[in-house]
């Protein structure tokens, strides 16, 4: 701005003060899985799903993400991992801050910048650690002062699984009130943590494909409620599943935790192989992967598989078995690659300010 803009006749309007013109956060916040799913929703603009779930967010493949506030800007500019964000992607994150901008009273675009370090859209929760990260940093850039609870309701948003990573450890996610308003249904449904006894469990991820998914998350949970004669049955077993997940959560069980997850993945994949046409994510590594768990098991290892949105497999363990897992699944897929994660730190928030 010039210096002598008080004497000139101007016909261009001030700019805002220059605080507010820069202002920016950066957020981290980790992926979890699900061992009771959330699969399918009953309000797509809201994001409320069908039934509760329950994760652990991992200590591994953080997603970092920047905001900034730039009020010269007519549309926002998204990158991910380097490379400037177009179509569904941007218009996500586009959504998502609109939704923050109105409750914030702000109508500045932003510039974001973000990083994975999990494959992106490959059934390795990308979506969770990326709009819980951008949740966090958005909500402090756009100067919203949210609480745990009603930034798990702001990821939700974004993202159904993102609500779960706002939180460490272990999470559930309430679907929130069926009957009432919009509102109280959205009051209602959001993540907290969930009380656990003795446990130290891992998860050893196989990456046995990388890429990403042939049909989103979003997509597939659609046609799965839309077609498949085994989604309500399969909600209403999860109802038990998480109950049950609860009790053996409490009491520090980690095999029956572990045989409780396997169930509820499986019966989540046969609701999808049910649909019209079938959903498959589950190739043939993945079921060598399976295999391997069950012989590990035979073995004497209290090993058991979940499966998300994609061909990779998680195998929970307690944390003394996880090299001893590690090792065998690596060698059963000796094309893949082999992680092991134990309980993370729930989303937060790096830097605020300037
Ligand atoms: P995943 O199994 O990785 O969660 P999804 O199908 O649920 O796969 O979601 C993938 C989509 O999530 C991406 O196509 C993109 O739209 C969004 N996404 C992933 N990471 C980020 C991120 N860091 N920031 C914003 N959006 C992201
Ligand atoms: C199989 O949260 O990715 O991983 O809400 O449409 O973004 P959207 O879907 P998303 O679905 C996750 C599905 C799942 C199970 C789970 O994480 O609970
Ligand atoms: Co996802």
């Amino acid at each position: 701005m010039r210096a002598d803009h008080r004497t000139t006749h101007r016909t261009t309007p001030v700019r805002p003060p220059e605080r507010s013109t820069t202002r920016g956060a950066s957020a981290v916040a980790h992926p979890n899985i699900a061992l009771v799913k959330y699969w399918g929703k009953r309000d797509e603009q809201l994001v409320l799903p069908w039934t509760d779930s329950l994760s652990m967010t991992l200590d591994i493949c953080p997603t970092t993400t920047g905001v900034r506030l730039d009020p010269d800007a007519e549309h926002d500019e998204v990158t991910l991992d380097g490379v400037p964000l177009a179509g569904e992607a941007r218009q996500r994150v586009t959504a998502f801050l609109d939704l923050v901008r109105e409750r914030a009273g702000v109508s500045a675009r932003a510039v974001v910048d973000t990083a994975n370090t999990v494959p992106t859209g490959a059934g390795l929760a990308s979506s969770a650690s990326g709009f819980a990260a951008l949740a966090v940093a958005a909500a402090a850039a756009y100067g919203l002062a949210l609480d745990a609870t009603a930034l798990s309701r702001l990821a939700r948003r974004g993202s159904g699984s993102a609500s779960r990573s706002v939180f460490g450890g272990f999470a559930v996610w309430h679907a929130g009130p069926a009957t009432g308003t919009a509102t109280d249904a959205d009051l209602g449904s959001y993540a907290e943590p969930v009380p656990v006894g003795e446990l130290d469990p891992a998860l050893v991820v196989a990456v046995v494909d990388a890429g990403p998914k042939a049909v989103s998350s979003r997509a597939a949970m659609r046609h799965t409620v839309a077609t498949s004669p085994l989604y309500r049955p399969w909600a209403a077993a999860s109802r038990d599943d998480l109950t049950d997940m609860r009790k053996a959560l409490h009491r520090g069980d980690l095999a029956a935790v572990g045989e409780i997850a396997e169930r509820n993945a499986l019966g989540m994949h046969a609701t999808m192989l049910a649909a019209r046409p079938a959903v498959r994510y589950l190739s043939s590594a993945t079921l060598t992967v399976l295999d391997t768990v069950l012989q590990l098991r035979r073995d004497g290892i209290p090993a058991y598989a979940t499966m998300d949105a994609g061909p990779n497999v998680k195998v929970l363990c307690p944390r003394a078995d996880a090299d001893r897992v590690a090792a065998v699944v690596r060698g059963a897929v000796p094309r893949g690659s082999v992680l092991v994660a134990g309980p993370g730190q729930g989303a937060r928030l790096l830097s605020e300010g300037g």
